[in-house]
C-alpha cells in the first residue's frame, strides 16, 4: 500500500496503533437513502471502518520527512505507552459547554501562541499566558453577559503547518520550520534536521505546562473573587487600566450582591477550568495519544481536550479528516478563503454525521477583506445541510502582512474590524458568533501594529520574538476584549431600548 508518511520509499515505520481495537464507528447511514452524507460517502468511500491509523492510507500534508524510520519507530512507540494528559470526562465536559455556547449560552475564548516554543516552557511564562486569558474572560463575561468557556492555545501547540517545505537564506536550502516538535527554529541543517526525540520532549512540556495550569487553577488562582492575582506589570502605565479596574469593580460589586441575596459563595474555581487545544497535525504522534475508553466506547485524543483541524490539512479526502472524524474529542475546523461553500458542507457532513451538540466548532479566518463576501454563504451552506456547529472567528490569520521592511505582522485595527464584521454578519444571517480564536501572549511583545499605545511600523523590532505568526501582546489583547464587549453590550442595549419601544 502507498505510505504517505516519511522518507517518499520508506515503509512506514507505524504500521498499526499498538493496542488497536476495532472502532464501534458505524456507517452514517446505509446508503440506501438520499442524504447528503451517503453522497459524499459514496464519492469519497469514507464508508470504511475506522480505527487510529486508517488515516495512513490517505494523502498526508505537513508531515515532517524523518531520516531515521526505526528512531521514529521507538518514539512514537514511547509516546503510546505514556499516559495521558487529559481525561474523557473532562473532554466530555467540553463538549457540554459547547453545546451550550453553540445554543447561545456560552461563549469561547480561545487563545495563545501562534506556536509555543520548549524555551518558553517556564513558569512566568505560563503564568502570564493564563492570566492574560483571565483578564480577557472577566472583560467578556461581565460585556457578553455569558459565562466564558476558557481553551489555551497551548500544552501542545508544538507543530506548525508551513507554505513551503524548504527555506533559501543566502544559497543556502534546508528544511522549514515546522515547530519545536519537529526540529528547530536556527538555521543550521543540524537544526533544521526533523528529530523524532522531540516529540517525547514535547510531550514532556505539554505535560508539565498542564500540571502547572491545573496547579494554579486548583489553589484558585481563576477564582473571580481574586482578579488582583492576574495583574501583569503592562496595567502599572496602561490607559486601558482605570477602563479595566471598572470591570473588576463591578463584577466584585455583582458577586457581592449575589452572595449576600443568597447567603451562599459563588464558586468560580473547578477542577478544570481551563481547557487546552492544539493543531492536530502531526498524524503520528496524535495516533500514539489515541485511547479507546471503554466506559464510553469511544476512541479519544488524549492529549488535548480540543484538536483542531487546520486549513492547509482540510482536504476532504486527506489524513487530517479522516484521522479526525474517528475521535471523540469536540474538534476545531479552520475555515478560510480557500475553501468552497461545498467543501465545508462535506467536512460538516462527515465530521458530525450525527449532528452531535458541541462536536464541530466552525473556526472562520477570512480576513478583513474578504468576510463580508464569503461568511454568509458559508453560513447559508452549513443551514442548508442542517448541521449544528458553533461558529468562532479568528481574525488573526486572513489578517498576516509583510511590511515593506520583510516583518510578518497584522494590524490591531484589522483584527478589531473582522470580529466587529463577524458579529454583525452572523446577526444579520440569522446566526450568532459564539467565539474568538486569538493568537496572543501576555508578554510585552512588539509584533502586531495598532491598539491603545499606537504601535508603530517602526516599534516591531523592538521585541519581535515570535518564530512564526505575530500575536496580541497582552494590552492589545486585553483592549480586543474591551472593544469587543462595549460592542456587544452597546447592541444588547440598543435591542433592549427597541424592545421596550415595540411593546
Ligand atoms: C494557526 O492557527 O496557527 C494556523 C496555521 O491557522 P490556519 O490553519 O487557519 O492557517
Ligand atoms: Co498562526
Amino acid at each position: 500500500m502507498r505510505r504517505h508518511f516519511g522518507a517518499p520509499d520508506a515503509a512506514l515505520p507505524i504500521r498499526m496503533f499498538p493496542h488497536a481495537k476495532r472502532s464501534e464507528t458505524r456507517p452514517l447511514c446505509s446508503g440506501a437513502c438520499r442524504c447528503v452524507a451517503s453522497r459524499i460517502m459514496s464519492k469519497n468511500t469514507l464508508l470504511t471502518e475506522w480505527h487510529p491509523a486508517s488515516w495512513q492510507s490517505r494523502p498526508a500534508a505537513q508531515q515532517p520527512k524523518y531520516a531515521n524510520a526505526a528512531a521514529l519507530e521507538r518514539t512514537i512507540g514511547a509516546l503510546g505507552r505514556l499516559p495521558p494528559l487529559v481525561v474523557s470526562w473532562e473532554v466530555e465536559a467540553l463538549r457540554a459547554k459547547l453545546a451550550q455556547a453553540e445554543r447561545g449560552e456560552q461563549f469561547l475564548l480561545q487563545g495563545g501562541d501562534c506556536s509555543e516554543s520548549f524555551e518558553d516552557c517556564e513558569s512566568d511564562n505560563i503564568a502570564r499566558r493564563l492570566k492574560i486569558l483571565l483578564q480577557m474572560s472577566l472583560v467578556l463575561l461581565q460585556g457578553l453577559k455569558k459565562p466564558v468557556i476558557r481553551v489555551g492555545r497551548f500544552a501542545g501547540q508544538y507543530a506548525k503547518p508551513r507554505s513551503a517545505d524548504t527555506e533559501t537564506r543566502d544559497g543556502l536550502t534546508l528544511p522549514c520550520y515546522r515547530g519545536d516538535n519537529v526540529n528547530r527554529p536556527g538555521f543550521t541543517a543540524a537544526e533544521r534536521e526533523p528529530d523524532p526525540e522531540l516529540l517525547l520532549r514535547g510531550y514532556e512540556r505539554a505535560s508539565l505546562t498542564l500540571n502547572f495550569v491545573r496547579a494554579l487553577i486548583d489553589g484558585g488562582f481563576a477564582d473571580l473573587h481574586h482578579p488582583e492575582y492576574w495583574d501583569l506589570g503592562f496595567m502599572r502605565h496602561s490607559p486601558l487600566r482605570d477602563a479595566y479596574q471598572g470591570i473588576v469593580d463591578s463584577i466584585a460589586g455583582s458577586l457581592e450582591f449575589f452572595e449576600s441575596v443568597s447567603g451562599q459563595r459563588v464558586h468560580a474555581a473547578t477542577r478544570c477550568d481551563f481547557y487546552t487545544s492544539h493543531e492536530g497535525l502531526h498524524l503520528l504522534s496524535e495516533q500514539a495519544q489515541t485511547r479507546y475508553i471503554e466506559r464510553q466506547k469511544r476512541w479519544y485524543n488524549l492529549s488535548t481536550h480540543m484538536p483542531w483541524v487546520g486549513m492547509r490539512t482540510a482536504a476532504i479526502d486527506g489524513a487530517h479528516v479522516e484521522y479526525f472524524r474517528g475521535i471523540a474529542n469536540p474538534i476545531g475546523v479552520k475555515v478560510g478563503s480557500a475553501m468552497s461553500a461545498e467543501w465545508l458542507q462535506e467536512l460538516v457532513q462527515v465530521l458530525n454525521p450525527q449532528a452531535q451538540p458541541g462536536r464541530l466548532t466552525l473556526i472562520h479566518r477570512f480576513g478583513i477583506k474578504d468576510i463580508e463576501q464569503r461568511l454568509p454563504e458559508m453560513i447559508r451552506a452549513v443551514r442548508a445541510v442542517g448541521a449544528r456547529v458553533l461558529w468562532v472567528c479568528d481574525p488573526m490569520h486572513g489578517n498576516t502582512e509583510t511590511t515593506s521592511g520583510g516583518v510578518k505582522t497584522r494590524r490591531f485595527e484589522n483584527i478589531l474590524g473582522e470580529v466587529e464584521a463577524a458579529f454583525r454578519i452572523h446577526e444579520e444571517c440569522g446566526s450568532m458568533l459564539g467565539g474568538v480564536h486569538i493568537e496572543l501572549t501576555g508578554e510585552d511583545v512588539t509584533e502586531c501594529i495598532g491598539g491603545a499605545r499606537g504601535l508603530a511600523e517602526a516599534d516591531l523590532a523592538r521585541a519581535y520574538k515570535s518564530a512564526v505568526d505575530p500575536r496580541l501582546n497582552g494590552e492589545q489583547s486585553l483592549e480586543l476584549a474591551m472593544r469587543i464587549a462595549q460592542r456587544v453590550g452597546a447592541n444588547r442595549r440598543t435591542a433592549r431600548v427597541g424592545n421596550r419601544l415595540s411593546r
